[in-house]
């Protein structure tokens, strides 16, 4: 006879077993689907993050009837423009790539799946900066006043919720006073609200051409360590009226994604960046992992440490393997 009185084994014998005490689990309404569109000519694939392309609006618009098919519900918009300046034109002009993109994605779909742009200069600054710049650095206020008409202009285009990702002071009041003012009044902004200086950005970067030809974002992206300053950066979100925050990176970051669940009431995104994407790719193309098994653990940790909503380069493979 068995002294034991606690056996927790008892609860994983079996898999129906398993799955009636599960606690968590990640469903394909929890994802999110950034994508990059570009004003090329052809369409490409990038390199460091297989299985992503940067799609002409045609090819895009083939692409999202497969992301609908699977029912994902939102998708987000990266603009890649011929054209760049020192002040990013190409990011509040109503025919730039992302509003022209918006425009044939809402005229094919009606309202199918939510289009949410991310807002920021970078894409679209020559000098790779997410904003413009005064005596070598990015100046915060009238960086506002260009991310305000960015905002506008995509909501114009058919945005569903606009999201910002430049890490500007005030921005969130600042956009949300200039949709007002417009008669946007219902439009939902998604601000990246803790968003560190990060490394994991890399293939991004390259994704989007748009890497800082000087320096850093060191002076506006959050510094890595700061685990309060990332609490009082949401709660100043949350003030200014967004309607959903964000922590960004993952993976590095799920003790600020479970304060911040712990904290504040509002919907909380993470995004699973590029460079998180990048490493489970190249190690399974090694044989390494099993890609699919790292994945589906990956995205459950973040529903666990608190996430709502998951913005992810896997959201495609993780429907294709959840219908
Ligand atoms: C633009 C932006 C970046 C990402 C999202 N929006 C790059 C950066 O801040 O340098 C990163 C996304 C990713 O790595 O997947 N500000
Ligand atoms: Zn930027």
């Amino acid at each position: 006879m068995s002294s034991l009185l606690h056996r927790p084994r008892r609860l994983r014998s079996s898999e129906l077993m398993r799955r009636l005490v599960r606690e968590t689990q990640v469903t394909v309404d929890d994802l999110l689907y950034p994508m990059f569109v570009t004003e090329e000519a052809e369409s490409r694939s990038i390199p460091s993050m297989p299985g992503i392309s940067r799609f002409t609006v045609e090819d895009l618009c083939r692409e999202v009837e497969g992301i609908i098919a699977l029912n994902i519900p939102a998708i987000m918009l990266f603009g890649i423009p011929n054209k760049k300046d020192a002040v990013g034109s190409g990011g509040y002009d109503e025919n730039g790539i992302v509003p022209t993109a918006l425009r044939a994605l809402r005229k094919r779909f009606g309202n199918a799946i939510l289009l949410v742009p991310d807002v920021c200069m970078c894409e679209y600054t020559d000098h790779g900066h997410c904003g413009v710049l005064e005596n070598g650095d990015v100046a915060n206020d009238p960086t506002l006043e260009l991310l305000t008409r960015s905002s506008v202009c995509y909501v114009e285009a058919g945005a569903d919720i606009i999201a910002p990702s430049d890490m500007m002071d005030g921005r969130v009041s600042a956009i949300r006073e200039g949709l007002d003012n417009s008669g946007y009044t219902h439009v939902p902004i998604m601000s990246y609200s803790a968003k560190f200086t990060s490394g994991y950005y890399g293939p991004f970067r390259e994704a989007a051409d748009s890497a800082p030809k000087f320096g850093d974002r060191r002076t506006y992206q959050m510094d890595p360590p700061n685990r309060r300053e990332a609490l009082r950066e949401i709660a100043l979100d949350i003030d200014e009226g967004a309607d959903i925050v964000m922590v960004k990176p993952g993976l590095a970051y799920l003790d600020i994604l479970r304060d911040a669940r712990e904290q504040f009431n509002t919907p909380l995104a993470v995004y699973n960046v590029s460079g998180e994407y990048s490493m489970v790719k190249a190690a399974a193309q090694n044989g390494w992992i099993d890609e699919a098994r790292v994945v589906d653990e990956t995205l459950t940790a973040f529903k666990r440490a608190g996430a709502d909503i998951i913005l992810t380069y896997h959201a495609l493979d993780f429907a294709r393997r959840h219908r």
